[in-house]
C-alpha cells in the first residue's frame, strides 16, 4: 500500500485532527503567491514567524524545516519546506528544489520524533501522530513536475504517511 492518499478538494478546508499543512517556502520571506498567500490570509501571525525564520536564516535555511503553530487552529501546526532561495520567477532549478525537499522533509521527521519540538508548539497529541496533509507541493509556482517530488514522498514509506490534496 502506498504511503500517499490523494484527495480532491481545498486543502484549507477545516479539519476536526490533529495535522500538519505541509508547503513549500523561499527563503525571502514571502508568502506573496499561491498556497502560501491563502495561508498569509488565514493565519498572519504563522506568517510574522515565518518572516522572523527568513530574516535571520536567510538562504543558510535550504533544506530545512521550521514547524511553527498555526495560532488560529488549536489542531494545526504548519511545516515550511525551505526549498528554494527565492520565490516567484527567481526560484532554483527542480533539481536543488526536489534535493532541497528530500533534505527539509528529514529535518522534519527529526523534529516530529522529538518530544520537546511538540511542547514547545503547544501540540495537542505526539507529533508523530498528527496527520501530514500538503498541496501538490513543488508543482505550481516553484514548476517542478510532480511527479519528481512524488518519487521522494514515496521514499518514506515506512516512516511517514502523507495526505495530498489536488484542486
Ligand atoms: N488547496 C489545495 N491545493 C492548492 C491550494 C489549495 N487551497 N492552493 C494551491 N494549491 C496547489 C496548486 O494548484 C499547486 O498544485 O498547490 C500546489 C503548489 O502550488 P504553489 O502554492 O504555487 O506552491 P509551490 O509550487 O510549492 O511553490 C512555492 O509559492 O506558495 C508560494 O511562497 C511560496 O515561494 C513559494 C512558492
Amino acid at each position: 500500500m502506498s504511503n500517499i492518499t490523494y484527495l480532491k478538494g481545498n486543502i484549507l478546508k477545516l479539519k476536526n485532527y490533529p495535522h500538519i499543512l505541509i508547503h513549500s517556502c523561499n527563503c525571502d520571506g514571502s508568502w506573496g503567491g499561491g498556497i502560501a498567500y491563502q495561508m498569509s490570509i488565514r493565519y498572519p501571525r504563522s506568517e510574522k514567524d515565518y518572516i522572523e525564520i527568513c530574516e535571520e536564516g536567510g538562504s543558510d535555511l535550504l533544506g530545512s524545516c521550521s514547524l511553527i503553530p498555526s495560532y488560529a487552529e488549536d489542531n494545526l501546526i504548519i511545516a515550511c519546506l525551505f526549498t528554494s532561495s527565492l520565490g516567484g520567477s527567481g526560484h532554483g532549478s527542480k533539481e536543488s528544489i526536489v534535493k532541497y525537499t528530500k533534505q527539509a522533509l528529514d529535518d522534519m521527521y527529526s523534529q516530529l520524533q522529538d518530544p520537546a519540538t511538540g511542547k514547545s508548539l503547544g501540540a495537542v497529541a505526539p507529533l508523530m501522530e498528527y496527520k501530514l496533509e500538503m498541496p501538490k507541493i513543488n508543482s505550481g509556482i516553484f514548476g517542478v513536475p510532480w511527479e519528481m517530488t512524488e518519487k521522494e514522498l514515496l521514499e518514506y514509506k515506512s516512516k511517514m504517511d502523507f495526505t495530498v490534496y489536488e484542486l
